[in-house]
């Protein structure tokens, strides 16, 4: 009984910590691609978010998240966007698009 009152007195201070480890780090996608198969955004988009017209990647930086994240479930679903892009978003998890989109959605605009 004693234990049981403990867990629950710490779950309050536990739950948001492993909340914290299972978000997904929008940057590190960024730069990094994951591992299931994301290329890095960076390679394309430039590590600024800026765009790359070299690879026709447009500029990601300081477009509201809702817009990245809606454009990568669209692509996602094969609507719109290069084979390539799609298949990038088919590669991220839904938790992954929400932090990648914020993450360029925080970089100053270009
Ligand atoms: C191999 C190059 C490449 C990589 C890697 C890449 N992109 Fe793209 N992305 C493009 C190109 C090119 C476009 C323009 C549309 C198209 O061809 O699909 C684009 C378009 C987009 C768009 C639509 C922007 C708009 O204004 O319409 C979003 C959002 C996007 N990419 C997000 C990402 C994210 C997030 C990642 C990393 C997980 C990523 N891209 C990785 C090349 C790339």
């Amino acid at each position: 009984m004693i234990r049981l009152a403990f867990l629950l007195a710490f779950a309050p201070v536990v739950a948001p910590v492993l909340a914290l480890a299972a978000t997904p780090d929008g940057k590190d996608i960024a730069l990094h691609g994951n591992a299931n198969g994301a290329l890095p955004c960076a390679a394309c988009h430039g590590v600024d978010g800026a765009g790359k017209p070299s690879t026709g990647a447009p500029a990601l930086a300081g477009l509201p998240a809702g817009t990245i994240a809606a454009a990568l479930a669209g692509f996602a679903k094969g609507q719109g966007g290069s084979p390539l892009m799609q298949s990038i978003a088919q590669a991220l998890s839904p938790a992954e698009t929400q932090a990648v989109a914020a993450y360029f959605a925080g970089l100053p605009k270009p």
